[in-house]
């Protein structure tokens, strides 16, 4: 019988979901049918000695602080890593030159054709009823304005429905600023993935959008947007919080505000790559445990938060496995994807050319949520695999990481292959802050705790090597 943790996740109804994402369903309450492991659940508790051999390591040992500080070297070093950059290769070839010190062998690279926008010169001035700069980050792919700007009045818009059933007249020309209600990202991120198209449906010049967080200190929050194929592009950017309250306050109170946004950006396609590090399992190589984040980044900040965190305590497995000499049955691989912002593109190519090995992929893991205090996992898989999932976590309560929640689409890259059905989690941890640096210049080490990022080191190492150990396969 496994007693499985309830919870109630109300207040963490988020994920770093990126780009496309339609909401995701995470249950509120879990409960799990008792499932009788029989002899698993006994071998799985034998496994407390290396659990606590791991812990020990990352959190007191010879490994403590090291995932803080490699990855503050690697961010204070590159700084941002977007999409289709030198930067970001660069800081490829760094990764697999970090992970060859640790006498890692099995390094491999694929390259991705994936697309590289680049952020111009972004000016927003309100010019009525008085003069103001707007602080402004312009979304994914955003069109650049004409040379002199676009001067517009703005219309203020809380929702699509609001957008529907207003007349045209009243949209065109105008320059739109969705403005909703911060409810969850998953919910609230359509605004700005959909929002320009929708506007530029109904005659708008540009679309602005409220920055897609909960809290702010004038920060403008940018990610991706797309247009669809049948509109005009609009230009398109984030402002802050204060300012989207300030122009919906001015226009409630019947006054016209006109902005002039102006913007440049340049597109095209570059080659990057996918970094797959593998230690061979010592039964059954073909066998797969994958644990993964994302290398690249937005423009802004250092992306130490998103997805630095998931990167370092991924690239920590196998070397703390190798470091201990803990060689499991399966092959535990290392993914870092690449080009994960502009739309799981990295994941996509990886999982088009692994196709006929996917029955290989035992179970698959990413952090991109942030590398705060880990909880637990968010598991996506029938009940038999979430049975067996929950039984392993039982061996992290010393560090409070033993909870299971059960999550249909979990992670953001992995996505795109546990829709094939193949189970899968991403880690839970204390991110409620997670959402006020995303997508800013604020995603900086100083988000970074050391003695959180210690314990998701330990945390993901352990469970990747049980998972990939343990006698049985993870059932789909
Ligand atoms: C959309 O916005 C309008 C206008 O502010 C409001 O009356 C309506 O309740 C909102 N609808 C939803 C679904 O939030
Ligand atoms: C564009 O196509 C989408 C569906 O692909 C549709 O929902 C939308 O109404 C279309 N917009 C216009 C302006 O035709
Ligand atoms: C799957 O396809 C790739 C590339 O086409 C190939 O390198 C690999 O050997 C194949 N794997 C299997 C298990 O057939
Ligand atoms: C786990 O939670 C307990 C109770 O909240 C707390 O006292 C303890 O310090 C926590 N342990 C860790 C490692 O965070």
């Amino acid at each position: 019988m496994i007693q499985m943790i309830l919870l109630s996740v109300t207040c963490l109804l988020i994920l770093s979901g990126e780009v496309y994402g339609a909401p995701k369903k995470r249950k509120t309450y879990s409960e799990l049918k008792s499932c009788d492991l029989g002899n698993l659940a006994e071998e799985i508790a034998s496994y407390d000695t290396v659990v606590k051999d791991i812990i020990d390591y990352a959190v007191t040992g010879p490994f403590k602080g090291k995932t803080y500080n490699e990855l503050a070297k690697f961010v204070d070093k590159f700084g941002p890593r977007p999409s289709g950059s030198q930067v970001l290769e660069d800081s490829i070839d760094y990764m697999i030159e970090l992970t060859r010190e640790e006498d890692i062998k099995d390094i491999i690279t694929e390259e991705v054709k994936v697309p590289h926008w680049s952020r111009g010169e972004e000016k927003l001035t309100m010019l009525e009823p008085r003069v103001k700069d707007i602080a402004l980050l312009g979304l994914g792919m955003s069109v650049s304005t004409p040379p002199d700007g676009i001067t517009a009045e703005v219309i203020v818009i809380r929702n699509f429905t609001e957008l529907e059933n207003i007349g045209e007249n009243n949209i065109k020309g105008k320059i739109v600023l969705y403005d909703p209600v911060f409810i969850t990202y998953g919910k609230t991120v359509a605004y700005r993935s959909q929002g320009a198209s929708k506007a530029a449906a109904k005659g708008a010049i540009a679309s602005l959008v409220r920055s897609i967080a909960p809290f702010s200190i004038n920060s403008p929050h940018t990610g991706m947007q797309t247009y669809e194929k049948n509109v005009t592009k609009i230009p398109t950017a984030a402002i802050t919080l204060e300012d989207a309250d300030l122009i919906r306050r001015i226009i409630t109170r019947g006054e016209k505000v006109v902005l002039k946004l102006e913007m440049t950006s340049s597109y095209d396609d570059k080659v990057s790559r996918n970094t797959i590090i593998d230690l061979k399992g010592r039964e059954r190589s073909d066998s797969l445990v994958i644990v993964s984040g994302h290398i690249d980044s937005w423009d802004v900040g250092q992306g130490a938060m998103d997805d630095g965190g998931g990167l370092f305590i991924s690239w920590a497995v196998p070397v703390i496995l190798q470091r201990l000499s803990l060689r499991p049955k399966r092959t535990v691989r290392t993914i870092f994807w690449t080009a994960e912002e502009v739309g799981l593109v990295g994941a996509y190519a990886y999982e088009k050319q692994h196709r006929n090995e996917s029955n290989n992929i035992n179970f698959i893991m990413e952090s991109d949520e942030g590398t705060f205090a880990p909880l637990g996992l968010a598991v996506g898989g029938n009940q038999e695999a979430r049975c067996i999932i929950a039984e392993i976590l039982k061996l992290f309560q010393s560090i409070n990481a033993s909870t299971l929640i059960e999550e249909d689409s979990p992670g953001s890259d992995i996505t795109v292959i546990t829709s094939k059905g193949v189970p899968g989690a991403s880690l839970y941890n204390d991110n409620s802050e997670y959402f006020w640096f995303h997508h800013t210049e604020g995603d900086t080490m100083n988000v970074e705790d050391e003695q959180e990022l210690d314990q998701g080191t330990a945390f993901w190492t352990a469970v990747a090597y049980i998972i990939a150990d343990i006698s049985v396969d993870i059932p789909r």
